[in-house]
């Protein structure tokens, strides 16, 4: 009998279970908070719109309703720090944080467990030992120097298959200038120490001529190479750029020059944003990686629903190391550019 009495309450325990998790999943409404450091960045731009684009299909996998509120940092960490506290104080299930300073993630993240929401970073990515502050931190993102090595294995590919097109000087080395991102962003870092380091390790002889922190934007960069191109002229043989807004950057100062691309330096940069897919397609620009922002987006959105419906993320096979979602960069070039460009409409 008491046997019976608890198998029928452990049925009911079953059953409300249920019932919340299914029938009331219906109009539940999961908020999801999304803070960038900086709305007007070609990049992050398109990975916020790949975002908002998937949310309609994830609703109806998930069954619920997804608020997804974005806001724009302004470059500015306090600015981001308060946004942060609005989503906390308005009870967001789960918070996605692409930081402005990479330092002041210990700050997100100790807010966030003392709110007990979960915190996604995304493509700024924070150090190891503060992401271990909490069980409920977590990054996606791409491996920096992965990105690093594609590129420089963009320029040893050229320079294999006609070192005389590169080494135009014709001294057998190569000479070259670096386009930076923010100082202490990891990808700015890793890109411009493996992108090197790739040529250099398959023996190919390089000097750098100067390099620039243009901050990931073209803009700065156009101005950057304007003035390389009047101090070093036709010195300049290669133009690495830490991503292809800065590429687009040093092409612009190319043309403002009157340079024809068949005279312009072997220009290579990263992301495969559109308009530097329609540079390649040109020919001014000579190759990028593809940064897989919907793939990211994908990473982030199912994180988020699987946190904020209390699913534990290691059982949907999300994660590496409890902690990370990594999505893998891809060399592009004129020979596989139809893969990357946007389908027509
Ligand atoms: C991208 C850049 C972007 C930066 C922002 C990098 O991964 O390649 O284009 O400006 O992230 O954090």
């Amino acid at each position: 009998m008491l046997k019976r009495r608890y198998a029928a309450a452990l049925a009911a325990v079953f059953l409300i279970a249920a019932l919340t998790a299914c029938g009331g999943r219906e109009d539940r409404t999961i908020r999801v908070g999304v803070a960038l450091y900086r709305q007007d960045d070609t990049f992050i731009t398109s990975l916020a719109q790949s975002l908002q684009q998937m949310v309609p299909e994830e609703e109806q996998v998930q069954g619920v309703k997804i608020n997804l509120n974005v806001v724009d940092g302004r470059g500015s960490q306090t600015v981001q720090n308060e946004q942060v506290d609005q989503f906390l104080d308005r009870g967001y299930d789960v918070i996605c944080v692409n930081i402005v300073d990479r330092t002041a993630a210990a700050v997100i993240i100790d807010k966030a467990q003392a709110a007990g929401v979960p915190v996604v970073f995304f493509n700024r990515e924070p150090v190891e030992e503060d992401l271990n502050r909490w069980e409920y931190a977590y990054y996606v993102g791409t491996r920096a120097d992965e990105a690093g090595r594609i590129e420089g294995g963009l320029v040893l590919d050229a320079w294999r298959a006609e070192p005389s097109a590169l080494d135009r000087s014709g001294d057998g080395i190569l000479q070259y200038v670096m386009l930076e991102g923010e100082p202490g962003h990891q990808d700015a870092l890793l890109r411009t120490e493996h992108s090197v380091r790739t040529l250099t390790a398959a023996g190919v002889p390089m000097e750098k001529l100067s390099n620039h922190a243009a901050d990931w934007q073209r803009g700065p960069a156009r101005l950057r190479m304007q003035r390389w191109l009047e101090e070093l002229g036709d010195a300049i043989e290669v133009v690495f750029a830490n991503n292809d807004d800065m590429a687009l950057g040093a092409i612009d100062a190319c043309l403002d020059a009157g340079l024809e691309k068949e005279e312009m330096p072997f220009i290579v940069g990263v992301d495969a944003t559109a308009p530097a897919l329609k540079a390649l397609e040109e020919g001014t620009l000579q190759g990028t990686v593809f940064n897989d922002a919907p793939g990211q987006a994908r990473g982030i959105l199912n994180l988020s629903c699987a946190l904020a419906l209390g699913q534990d993320p290691e059982d949907t096979n999300l994660l590496e190391n409890g902690k990370y979602i990594w999505l893998e960069h891809i060399a592009v070039t004129r020979q596989n550019l139809e893969e990357f460009l946007p389908e027509e409409p």
